[in-house]
């Protein structure tokens, strides 16, 4: 049937209802090409071991990207997790598969101010040092020549921009002591990785991201070999315009590797009273996300190290986990069905400038 005769013909209930489906459907997903066959550099992603049985997220995985971070798996809360020995099955299963499937592996974390307390609790002085290097030796030995890099100490500087965090790291080390100490034991343990200095908010507090800047070239001339710099880019959508893009060309003014290494980019505003529509919030994480790919893709081609995103599909997101979310959020760049959205073609567009 034509569609003019399509058109005449009376429309049986069923048609009509089919019809209101139809309109109310969400728009097709747009035909995007896997983001790791038009970038110029790895794509990566976060990745917890439970999901390597489940085949959908595998397939997608497999179309999409060439470089995974362990979420939560190769930390010290799931490594030391039962007192007096360290586990590792699950962060071994990773490494297994991204070296099955010819993947890059990022390793994360090594040292975190947010984790370790309770199993370091009770050393001090020199007990404490050589735990701390026993801890980096073993854990950064163990995944030599199965990872290119790690994130070495995440999370240094405060939560305000205003110095650096104050930890049980800091204060049994130093401020500066402890993470010169573990990049140089996670240099010991493994001279090929690059060892990365990670950090957040870095685009969406100024503040933040230039005491990250100081302190990076300080911890470089007190000899630290940190060899990549990380921004997390948990992005606030609400930023000005530039942000972005002036953190991303400070961070590439030391001249090494760059990573984009855990993106996302909620809709939701933890602050009182949101206004805004969702095409509004939709707008204005593609506007931001773009500007992170493009100023990404601006860096000089040695200096792109990955550009990673925590997690693959909307429902594999932490903030879809963190209690506080309706499950409407959609930080990532697949849906919840492993769709590509409009936020996903217009990445694939910057990427594809080539
Ligand atoms: O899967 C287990 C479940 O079996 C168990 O019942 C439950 C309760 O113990 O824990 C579940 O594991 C949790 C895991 O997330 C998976 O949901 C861990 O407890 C929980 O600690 C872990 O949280 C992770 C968090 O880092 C702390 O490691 C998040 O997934 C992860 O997204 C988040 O990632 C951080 C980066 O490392 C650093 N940058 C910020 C980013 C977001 O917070």
């Amino acid at each position: 049937m034509n569609r003019r005769a399509l058109l005449a013909a009376p429309l049986a209930l069923g048609a009509l209802s089919a019809c209101d489906r139809f309109a109310t459907a969400q728009p097709a997903p747009p035909s995007v090409p896997p983001l790791k066959s038009v970038a110029p550099f790895p794509i990566g992603s976060a990745v917890m071991s439970g999901q390597l049985d489940d085949p959908a997220w595998v397939a997608l995985a497999r179309q999409q990207v060439n470089q995974l971070t362990p979420e939560w798996e190769m930390k010290m809360e799931y490594i030391l997790q039962s007192p007096g020995r360290m586990t590792f099955d699950a962060p071994d299963r990773i490494a297994d598969v991204c070296a099955a499937e010819g993947v890059r592996l990022h390793g994360h974390a090594l040292i975190w101010y947010s984790q370790g307390e309770q199993a370091f609790a009770g050393l001090d002085g020199r007990a404490f040092a050589a735990a701390f290097d026993r801890y980096i030796a073993e854990v950064a030995g163990r995944y030599r020549g199965k990872l290119v890099s790690w994130d070495v100490v995440n999370e240094p500087i405060a939560e305000d921009g205003n110095g650096l965090r104050d930890s049980h790291w800091s204060r049994a080390l130093g401020d500066d002591g402890y993470m010169i100490r573990a990049f140089e034991q996670a240099r010991l343990a493994d001279p090929d990785a690059v060892l990365f200095l990670n950090d957040y908010n870095l685009e969406n507090n100024p503040a933040k991201g230039a005491t990250f800047l100081r302190t990076v070239e300080r911890l470089l001339k007190a000899g630290a070999p940190i060899g990549g710099l990380g921004t997390q880019s948990h992005l606030d959508i609400e930023i000005p315009a530039g942000q972005i893009t002036t953190l991303i060309r400070e961070l590439g003014a030391f001249g090494l590797p760059v990573h984009v290494s855990e993106l996302d980019a909620s809709l939701r505003r933890e602050r009182r009273g949101d206004f805004r529509s969702r095409v509004q919030r939709l707008e204005q994480q593609q506007a931001r996300v773009v500007e992170l790919a493009e100023a990404f893709m601006s860096l000089p081609a040695r200096q792109r190290f990955a550009f990673t995103a925590w997690g693959l599909r909307d429902s594999d997101s932490w903030l879809r986990r963190d209690g506080r979310d309706d499950g409407k959020d959609q930080p990532l760049l697949f849906d919840d069905a492993g769709q590509a959205k409009p936020l996903t073609a217009a990445v694939a567009g910057v990427f594809g400038r080539g």
